[in-house]
């Protein structure tokens, strides 16, 4: 596992990602910048995936369908440059690869050329196993995604668990067959139950990823900010917040704002050396604690109080 010593690190590579079918098991984190990327490379994670949640996490969007591959290419760029280890999966925004499998390969050519991904995902089942099968043969890796499938949330009557009854969980692991089939190199399994994403898992000969799918799958992928605590409002039943740095943040920038406020903040330690020597407040004439004026002062006594004293004191750090 990778220790946070970049001088000591190797990229993870998809040959590596799809040998850990059955073990050891895969961690994936989504990411959106390049000093989240930098925190969760150096956490250890396999793979960061720079997802269309974009929409919802970063542009406050109701749904993924909005975003561009230009946005996606522009976050894709940042996060890249923040990995020295971890494997960067690109998000295919919706419409970009639906149409035809011609413009799956242009737009996964694109997120590898102008967002510096080392494979991308798709979502769709059987119905988008031709363009799976095209894009691998442009020597991209792709990584499908079935189950609940955000870009098709209005088809989907909403964010809803999938593969619930005998049919529904038939449909599931025949399109997960299908993009195995199609050369798919791992697959996300999102909202299902645990038994079919089990039964997903046993039968494609690729690594798994659940999101809310159990621990039966070969790896686990997670936002990162309802990982952190960040996210507010509704969080799904399966993102488990393993800290609360949305509290932290709101906490720390309290203290911030009262001390900016107060003039508590700066003091002299962020501050940079006056330019001209101030003279220490012990080397100046008398001031008047009553009126806060100095027989060296002049002018209107009003205007020096002795809030002046407090601030030499903050410049010079005395
Ligand atoms: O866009 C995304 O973040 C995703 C994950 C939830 C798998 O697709």
């Amino acid at each position: 596992m990778y220790n946070g010593n970049s001088a000591s690190v190797r990229k993870v590579t998809v040959p590596e990602l799809r040998a850990r079918k059955g073990g050891p098991k895969i961690s994936m984190v989504t990411a959106y910048d390049f000093t989240m990327a930098r925190l969760v490379d150096e956490a250890g994670v396999d793979m960061v995936l720079v997802g269309d949640s974009l929409g919802m996490v970063v542009q406050g969007l109701q749904n993924t369908i909005p975003v561009s591959m230009d946005e996606m290419a522009y976050h894709c760029r940042a996060v890249a440059r923040g990995l020295a280890h971890a494997h960067l999966v690109g998000d295919l925004p919706f419409m970009s690869y639906q149409s035809s499998p011609i413009q799956a390969v242009e737009s996964a050519g694109k997120l590898l050329k102008d967002g510096a991904c080392e494979s991308v995902k798709l979502e769709g089942g059987a119905d988008m196993a031709e363009h799976v099968f095209r894009i691998v043969r442009a020597g991209i890796p792709v990584v499908g995604h079935i189950g609940l499938t955000p870009q098709s949330v209005h088809a989907l009557g909403g964010f809803k668990l999938q593969g619930r009854g005998e049919d529904a969980a038939k449909r599931i692991i025949d399109d997960a067959k299908a993009l195995d089939d199609a050369g798919a190199f791992m697959i996300v399994l999102e909202a299902v139950p645990p038994d079919v994403a089990l039964e997903v898992t046993r039968s494609v000969s690729v690594p798994t990823i659940g999101i809310g799918a159990g621990v039966g799958c070969d790896g686990q992928v997670l936002v990162c900010t309802d990982l952190l605590g960040m996210s507010r409002g509704h969080s799904p039943k399966f993102a488990k917040r393993y800290a609360e740095l949305g509290d932290a943040v709101v906490a720390a920038v309290r203290e911030y704002v009262d001390e900016v406020q107060s003039g508590a903040f700066p003091t002299a330690a962020h501050s940079f050396k006056p330019n001209v020597p101030v003279p220490r407040e012990s080397t100046r004439a008398p001031v008047s604690e009553a009126t806060g004026s100095s027989e060296e002062a002049g002018g209107d006594p009003a205007m020096r109080p002795a809030q002046e004293g407090r601030i030499l004191r903050l410049l010079t750090g005395g």
